[in-house]
């Protein structure tokens, strides 16, 4: 079934609508050794977008903390692709959760990005407290009946945050999980999580399946690595295809944006799947599934 997988595949969410298999992740800042005085951040952004979906990525990832939306949806604009071929999402960042902020912040986004729509918002944190996100819930729904997201979801969210979203849908607020993203590979792999997630349909994306470059070089993958001709970088990702996961690798470097998207020719045996299983819990990036409020 995995093996069957290609770039253009995609998965089908609750909302009806469809999200490829795979995207591209814009979120750090450029390496050092791009001359901030010569190209901005937003034109780095805006390049490597577009060598993204020239590379055939269809899905960009980008946020409203990452202060790329803009570059990111003006990449998607001078692409040449049908915007309808495009999976554009964003996120709300933590400081704006609520019923009121999280209503205007999509309005901010829209206008900003000069988008008519968004495939998928994501609420970016579970930060802020029950008031908040459920508040930031009610205002996703009333935006995606508007049309203005056609999916939604959530990242960072823990069990308890969820099962707190899910009572709040089922007392009558309505409104289903399309996405959830998460920070997963190897050695962050959330079984609890995910498990409570694909019970109930969830499309799990996995944000920094690289672990954010630190893991590419780990003499776990080696073996693997030279089994199936593949770099490190790939073995991670394909890991990510087969647990089911949409992984969303980022990289500003050309070779790169084509390397990670070349993982549709092997599949991982299901041994060799078991030699991943670190039961080790390494976030490589900020970790608010551990938020308390
Ligand atoms: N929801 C959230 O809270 C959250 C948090 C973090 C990230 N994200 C999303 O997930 C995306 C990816 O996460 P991430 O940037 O943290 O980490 P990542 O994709 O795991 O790793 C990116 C790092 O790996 C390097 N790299 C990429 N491809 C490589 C390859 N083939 N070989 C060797 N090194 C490679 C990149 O270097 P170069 O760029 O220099 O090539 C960069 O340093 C973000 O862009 C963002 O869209 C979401």
């Amino acid at each position: 079934m995995k093996s069957q997988l290609n770039v253009n595949s995609k998965y089908k969410l609750h909302s009806g609508y469809e999200m490829p298999v795979i995207g591209y992740g814009v979120s750090s800042p450029p390496p050092r050794h791009i001359d901030r005085n010569t190209f901005s951040p937003a034109a780095i952004a805006e390049g490597v977008t577009l060598e993204a979906l020239g590379a055939g990525y269809r899905l960009v990832d980008s946020a409203v903390s990452y202060r790329n939306e803009r570059a990111c949806s003006f990449a998607i604009k001078r692409s040449g692709v049908p915007r309808s071929e495009v999976f554009f999402t964003t996120k709300i960042p933590p400081n704006l959760m609520g019923y009121e902020k999280t209503l205007q912040a999509v309005e901010t986004s829209l206008k900003e990005t000069e988008q008519e729509y968004f495939d998928l918002i994501l609420l970016h944190a579970p930060f802020g407290g029950r008031e908040a996100r459920l508040g930031s819930w009610k205002a996703l729904i009333e935006c995606q009946k508007a049309g203005k997201i056609r999916s939604i979801g959530v990242s960072n969210f823990n069990i308890h945050h969820l099962t707190e979203l899910e009572e709040h849908i089922n007392s009558g607020i309505g409104g289903k999980i399309d996405v959830a993203q998460y920070e997963l590979h190897p050695w962050l792999a959330r079984l609890d999580i995910v498990e409570w997630l694909q019970k109930r349909g969830v499309v799990i994306q996995a944000n920094s399946p690289l672990a954010s470059g630190t893991k590419v070089n780990d003499l776990l993958l080696a073996p693997l690595a030279e089994k199936y001709c593949k770099t490190g970088a790939q073995i991670l990702i394909r890991w990510s295809l087969q647990m089911g996961f949409v992984p969303l690798p980022k990289t500003v470097t050309s070779t790169r944006i084509k390397e990670n998207a070349n993982v549709f020719d092997f599949e991982i045996s299901p041994e060799d799947m078991h030699t991943l299983e670190t039961g080790e819990y390494v976030p490589s990036t900020w970790d608010p599934t551990v938020d308390k409020s």
